[in-house]
């Protein structure tokens, strides 16, 4: 597709990087419908942002549990149904699971892949037939840095955003060519809710808004993969060339 998105659907939009996004968006004058899974915070969020839009753009607001993926196919096409002018998506949610939990219980550990992979797996399946069908459309996922390569401190969290690339790169060639584009957003260490807890004075941390500024460029330039900021592609670059044997004993 050619021109820039004129209506953006936004899931987990109440995280603080599509906030962000949401924002600069509606500054740009690009009508908006936000999904996020609690009511008073999508209330809060869509208030907000059409303040924000001054009447220049539209904002409307949708709550779901992103996390019931049988309900998902359903939450899509009612979002068409109520803008047929759909022409893109950002999908957002996500959350740092507890790792400790997930190596004890597989239902923490599964429960952590429904959000972090397979809801937005199953949103894509739909997705991309529904643009496929228009020919246009352009789809942004935000997965993580985490996903280029397992750590033993959050291998579940980079397995389900690992599983998320792979999937997003399989889909961005099987939709070459056919006016429907596919981004994969990689984010590093960014300080939002998600992180609260961990240690966030190191130089490696992000603003999500500046996040946010990388997603509406990446969105705009017709970009495939991007790494934000971008330092985080050379330094992915070397962790993945360190050989497993040492990679193993690093604590990294
Ligand atoms: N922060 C980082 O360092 C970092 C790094 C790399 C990638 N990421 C990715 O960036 C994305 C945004 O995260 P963030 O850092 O901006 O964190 P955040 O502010 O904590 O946002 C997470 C979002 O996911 C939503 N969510 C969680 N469970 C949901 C459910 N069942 N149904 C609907 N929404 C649900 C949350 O909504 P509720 O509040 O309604 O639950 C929240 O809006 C995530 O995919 C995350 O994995 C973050």
């Amino acid at each position: 597709m050619n021109e820039a998105p004129r209506r953006i659907a936004i899931l987990g939009a109440d995280s603080r990087i599509a906030t962000e996004a949401a924002r600069i968006w509606l500054a740009k004058g690009v009508h908006l419908v936000v999904v996020t899974g609690n009511p008073v915070q999508l209330r809060r969020l869509t208030d907000d942002l059409a303040l924000r839009a001054a009447g220049l753009a539209e904002v409307d607001g949708v709550t779901a549990d992103l996390s019931d993926l049988d309900a998902l196919p359903a939450l899509w096409e009612a979002l068409r149904e109520r803008h047929p002018d759909l022409d893109a998506v950002l999908i957002a949610q996500g959350s740092q699971p507890d790792q400790a939990r997930c190596q004890q219980s597989p239902d923490a550990m599964l429960q952590a892949l429904r959000l972090n992979a397979l809801s937005a797996m199953t949103l894509l399946t739909v997705i991309a037939n529904d643009f496929e069908a228009r020919q246009r459309g352009v789809i942004g996922v935000i997965g993580s840095v985490a996903g280029d390569r397992g750590r033993k401190h959050n291998y579940v969290y980079g397995a389900a955003k690992g599983m998320l690339a792979l999937f997003l790169q399989g889909l961005r060639s099987r939709l070459h060519g056919s006016g429907v584009r596919v981004l994969t957003i990689k984010p590093g260490f960014v300080i939002t809710p998600m992180t609260e807890g961990l240690d966030r004075n190191r130089w490696l941390w992000t603003r999500p808004e500046r996040v946010a500024r990388g997603i509406v460029r990446a969105f705009a330039r017709r970009r495939d993969v991007v790494y934000l900021p971008w330092f985080w592609r050379p330094i992915l670059g070397v962790l993945q060339m360190i050989p497993e044997p040492l990679f193993k004993r690093l604590s990294p």
